[in-house]
């Protein structure tokens, strides 16, 4: 292990093995900038009415929005005007990050320091997608070339199964990918490809994540042993799902094709562990690695994007990291007041930890992106869903908020309705390409789709008066009585907060960028509330009562071991079946 030089936070981004460290903080309602907001609020923040700022300031949109130029896709705006916001707010929300130290904890995680302190590992998904090839150290050692070193593999191994030229056993061409793995291992290769199926190359892609046998039993249907390959993908190829679905794949395969030496053909694994994978009978050859400062939810970027890489080609991958990359130097070189993930996190605790959104809603106005809200679920949730601080205290604050969403227009009809009128304050991010990858009926659907976005986010902020509702029965023909019993239905108290990104075209550029952005808000708001965003010790409890349950649920005999709720469900179960 390498010997680890230390400096003060002012290291650039892979200048030498200088790890920056973080320092301890004070628990974050004890800081004076947290009293000073939280007074803010109290005597001003919370009677804000967004469309009064509007009304004042013409220029709004211009000051409270940001255009990052891309080189060659265009501009990614995000317009955060439409926010409960105003100049006072925002200087104690800078505040706040400085004392938090969000610069800091950033040159931290980009020079390789080991931030996640439960596991004492560093946190470099940014190294996957370092694509000047700056040195990034880890224990001392640079990882660049590492990386590279996979990323050849991955082009060899695409390029070669794309052209045929990689055939199954039987001599055939490869024509499905069956991509098996879970949680960060499953969620984001199924969301870029998804997003990114327009720039699918030929191969159809299949996900199967679930350990409910339903799931892989559905694809196994529609494949072929002949031409189909298995991706199995886990950092630690331990994982209770992965692993019994690969395993049953593997049997299924076995049936078909006859020759163990055929699964060489037909399988490959991602996975930080090579132990495990030729134990289960994969060539070292076709594993592809990664690393433990990879963590599952960051790892699209690594070898778990293979299956990324047979859908949309090697270069568009390339693209993909490029847009990442090119955000990563947004967020560490871009000044808090012009950094687009800082202000989204700023904006976040703004909502939550002062006026008590418990929520936070991802609505992407494509349908393309229809897996982005699950992603960010994981990607948040799993990041900031914790209730001890770095120094071990418990939190007497919120951390992280519920992250829900689906598609526009679709949503709009199903949950919209508790936005707009419901009782809850649910900050919302709208998320728009300005093209559409697909203009039928000479682009009509998608000016229907952008007109839909535009009008919610204005609905929202504006609401609509009693007085305007009062005008619109009465041009109805109501009055009297019924009018009166109608009206307070019809009243919309708007000042619903929102955020609107919207992008040229979702690009495997562009994509990769809008990824990153939402990666480094969630590492900001972990930052700001000084817990430990890259461990996940909560998933664990539900895993080891699993393996108690299991051996229980074989078998006649009623289980005594639990609760009675338990109990009587286990019962109910064995004697049903
Ligand atoms: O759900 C917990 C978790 O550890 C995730 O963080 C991870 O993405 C997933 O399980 C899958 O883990 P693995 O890639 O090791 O199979």
């Amino acid at each position: 292990m390498g010997e680890q030089r230390k400096c003060s936070g002012k290291c650039a981004f892979g200048e030498s093995p200088q790890v920056v460290e973080m320092e301890p903080k004070p628990l974050l309602t004890s800081e004076p900038i947290w009293q000073k907001i939280q007074d803010y609020y109290n005597e001003n923040g919370k009677n804000i009415v967004i469309k009064d700022l509007f009304d004042q300031d013409p220029g709004r949109f211009d000051k409270y929005s940001l255009k990052i130029a891309t080189p060659n896709d265009g501009d990614i705006l995000i317009d955060y005007s439409k926010n409960r916001l105003n100049d006072e707010v925002l200087n104690l929300l800078f505040d706040l990050a400085r004392t938090r130290k969000v610069e800091q904890a950033r040159a931290a995680m980009f020079s390789g320091g080991k931030i996640n302190i439960t596991e004492n590992r560093a946190v470099l998904h940014v190294a996957l997608r370092n694509r000047r090839n700056k040195p990034i150290f880890v224990d001392g050692k640079n990882v660049t070339g590492d990386v590279n070193e996979v990323l050849a593999h991955m082009k060899e191994f695409t390029e070669s199964v794309l052209s045929g030229q990689w055939t199954g056993y039987s001599g055939k061409k490869i024509t499905d990918v069956v991509n098996i793995g879970i949680g960060g291992s499953d969620l984001g290769p199924v969301m870029v490809t998804e997003a990114l199926k327009p720039y699918n190359q030929g191969l159809k892609l299949h996900f199967v994540s679930n350990i409910d046998g339903t799931h892989l039993a559905e694809v196994l249907k529609v494949v072929d042993p002949e031409t189909v390959l298995f991706i199995i993908a886990s950092k630690t190829f331990t994982t209770l799902e992965t692993c019994t679905n690969a395993g049953s794949a593997k049997t299924w395969f076995l049936e078909k094709a006859g020759d163990p030496a055929a699964v060489a053909k037909h399988f490959v694994a991602l996975s930080t562990n090579e132990v495990k994978v030729t134990e289960f009978g994969i060539d070292k050859a076709n594993m592809f690695g990664f690393w433990d400062w990879v963590g599952g939810r960051y790892s699209l970027w690594s070898a778990i994007g293979l299956s990324i890489c047979l859908s949309i080609g090697f270069d568009n991958f390339i693209q993909l990291l490029e847009g990442a990359n090119f955000m990563d130097e947004h967020f560490q070189n871009a000044p808090l007041e012009k950094n687009g993930p800082i202000l989204l996190g700023l904006l976040g605790i703004w909502y939550h930890n002062f006026y008590g959104a418990q929520t936070h809603a991802i609505l992407p106005y494509d349908q393309y992106l229809h897996r982005f809200p699950a992603y960010f679920q994981q990607g948040d949730m799993e990041s900031n869903g914790k209730y001890v601080t770095r120094g071990g205290e418990v939190a007497n604050f919120t951390t992280g908020p519920i992250v829900w969403g689906e598609p526009g227009t679709n949503g709009q009809h199903a949950f919209y309705q508790l936005f707009h009128q419901g009782t809850h304050l649910i900050p919302a991010d709208f998320i728009a390409p300005a093209q559409t990858q697909n203009p039928i009926a000479n682009g009509l659907h998608h000016i229907y789709l952008l007109a839909n976005f535009l009008a919610q986010t204005e609905a929202l902020m504006n609401g609509k008066s009693a007085d305007q509702a009062r005008k619109e029965l009465e041009g109805q023909g109501l009055e009297g009585a019924a009018l009166e019993k109608l009206l307070p239905h019809k009243v919309f108290q708007g000042n619903r907060p929102t955020n609107s990104i919207v992008v040229k075209k979702f690009t495997p550029f562009t994509l990769g960028a809008v990824i990153a952005l939402y990666e480094h808000k969630i590492f900001t708001q972990g930052i700001i509330w000084d817990i430990n965003s890259f461990d996940q010790w909560g998933v664990e409890l539900g895993k080891q009562l699993a393996k108690v349950i299991e051996p229980e649920l074989e078998g006649d005999s009623p289980v005594s071991s639990h609760d009675s709720s338990t109990n009587g469900l286990i019962n109910f179960i064995k004697a049903s079946r």
